[in-house]
């Protein structure tokens, strides 16, 4: 949604989100690839997909960024480059 709250128990939030602040990994991941299965989110269970945007690594790491330093969310200067997004792979 427009501030980022996403809608309980279907879409999770990305303001004050655990999971996006906590593991920025998953996170990217999530962007990278697209994503399916169980996640929990501020102690929510969501268990859907979400399709893989086809952002460039670049983009990625711009909307990254944004969303972990805006509703709430600070990454406190830490800024995720490019190379970082490029070094996620889907499998570990
Ligand atoms: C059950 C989990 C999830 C579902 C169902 C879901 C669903 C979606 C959907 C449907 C879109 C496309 C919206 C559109 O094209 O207008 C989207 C975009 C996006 N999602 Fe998710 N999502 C999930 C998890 C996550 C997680 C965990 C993150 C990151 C922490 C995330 C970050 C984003 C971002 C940043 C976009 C926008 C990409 C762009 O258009 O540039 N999502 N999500």
């Amino acid at each position: 949604m427009g501030t980022g709250e996403g809608v309980t128990g279907t879409f999770p939030p990305l303001a004050k989100s655990d999971y996006l602040m906590k593991t920025p990994e998953n996170a990217i991941k999530a962007i990278k690839y697209g994503l399916m299965g169980k996640i929990k989110v501020n102690g929510v269970d969501y268990d859907n997909m979400m399709p893989n945007p086809g952002l460039g690594n670049d983009e990625i790491a711009d909307v990254t960024n944004y969303i972990m330093n805006n509703w709430g969310n600070s990454s406190e200067k830490k800024m995720v480059t490019e190379k970082m997004v490029d070094d996620i792979k889907e499998k570990k």
